[in-house]
């Protein structure tokens, strides 16, 4: 089983989809690994690390001809999927939500793709699900980022000088992301509260030392799916809920928005009337920016100010730590390869186990993906 790990060449991506340590243990295991040259050097990792743990340094078109499987951060482009063999795996974060087009282009190459945003959300799959490991360190740095925008301090400090009060932050979207945002501001000093729409997340967030701001009603007592994910409101909890939230946000500092429904645009939670309702020096970080922004006034990318308040809209807050995110992100990929090879150790998918079932988006020419077929 020959793997190939690519630069990533997305703007601003220095995440990578093996680090030495990962491509060590993917040897163990039986494979091969190439790894074009200078693919690790955004994410702190030298080539010579790489060799040192037994990597092939090859230039991107030797990765590519002799792979099995192509490890990826993101999605790779029409002409790098033209480059693989029929019937290479293709693994990453592939963005697989609603793209027919994408998977299309997957078949057409005849690559077997893997989206791992697809991963199902069941005990034997955490140590594989990318989107968990991501999120956590996307909540960790969102804070980070408020801090470094926020003119104050987030702890209190008694002085000689006088007391300066802590900072209130609240957190929109209590899952993975928000936890981890929860538990760095807490750590940092603020007093911190956060809403979510599943029943489930309350005792978490009272767990980590934040009170919950939520309408707790019949529709909220029964809002959580199977998959463990939230599920979209009814008009009227949402406009119960703005209304709470509303008159709550105008008392925060730094507001950290995670709300997502898998599939669909980010639910919009704060309006720029909300926004005028904050005190100057505010900060929101919205960490739900690549999916459309959980705040009506969030730009991808880009910091904007309204009225005093500070709207930062990072759509890579993992690419923001890339020598974590990469050594995270390649984990999961060295725990989902046993579901990969047969026993003779080369390239045969486990298409039957419902991991792969899960992540497969194409296989032998075909898009397969339920959510992509319409089946
Ligand atoms: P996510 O990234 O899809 O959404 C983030 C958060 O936003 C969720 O907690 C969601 O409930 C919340 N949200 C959605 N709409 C909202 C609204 N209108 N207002 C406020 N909040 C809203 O979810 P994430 O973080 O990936 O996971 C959610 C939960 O799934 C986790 O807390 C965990 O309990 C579970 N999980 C289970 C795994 C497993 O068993 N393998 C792996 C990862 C997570």
């Amino acid at each position: 089983m020959h793997i190939a790990v690519l630069a990533e060449t997305l703007d601003g991506e220095a995440r990578v989809a093996a680090t030495p340590t990962s491509v060590k243990q993917l040897i163990k295991a039986g494979a091969q690994v190439s790894v074009e040259k200078k693919a690790g050097l955004k994410a702190d990792f030298p080539d010579a690390d790489y060799e040192e743990a037994g990597a092939k340094l090859v230039p991107r078109a030797a990765a590519l001809k002799s792979a099995d499987a192509l490890f990826c951060v993101r999605r790779p482009d029409a002409e790098t999927l033209g480059k693989l063999k029929k019937g290479a795996v293709v693994i990453g974060l592939l963005e697989p939500h609603g793209d027919k087009d994408y998977a299309k282009a997957c078949a057409d190459a005849g690559v077997n793709a893997m989206a791992m945003e697809f991963t199902p959300r069941i005990t034997r799959a955490q140590s594989m699900d990318a989107l968990s490991s991501q999120s956590n360190l996307a909540g960790y740095r969102a804070v980070i980022e408020a801090a470094e925008l926020y003119g104050r301090a987030f702890p209190m400090m008694m002085t000689a000088a006088g007391t300066i009060a802590a900072a209130k932050a609240f957190v929109m979207g209590a899952g993975v992301a928000g936890l981890q945002a929860i538990a760095t501001a807490r750590r940092l000093g603020a007093v911190v509260s956060a809403t979510d729409v599943r029943p489930a997340a309350k005792e978490q967030v009272a767990s980590l030392g934040a009170k919950f701001v939520a309408v707790e009603d019949d529709e909220f007592k029964e809002a959580e799916t199977a998959g463990g994910y939230a599920k979209e409101m009814s008009d009227a909890y949402k406009k119960k809920q703005a209304e709470l939230i509303a008159s709550h946000i105008a008392k925060q500092d730094v507001v950290v928005t995670t709300a997502l429904i898998p599939g669909r645009p980010a639910p919009k939670l704060i309006d720029k009337a909300m926004v005028e309702a904050m005190k100057p020096g505010s900060v929101i970080i919205d960490i739900a920016a690549a999916n459309g922004g959980n705040c009506e006034l969030t730009t991808p990318d880009k910091v904007v100010e309204h009225n005093g308040v500070k709207i930062a809209g990072f759509s890579n807050l993992p690419g923001r730590l890339p020598a974590d995110a990469s050594s995270l992100l390649s984990k999961n990929l060295v725990n989902l390869f046993p579901l990969l090879i047969g026993e003779d150790g080369s390239l045969a998918p486990h298409w039957d186990d419902d991991i792969i079932k899960g992540m497969a988006l194409t296989r032998d020419g075909e898009v397969v993906h339920p959510s992509l077929t319409g089946e």
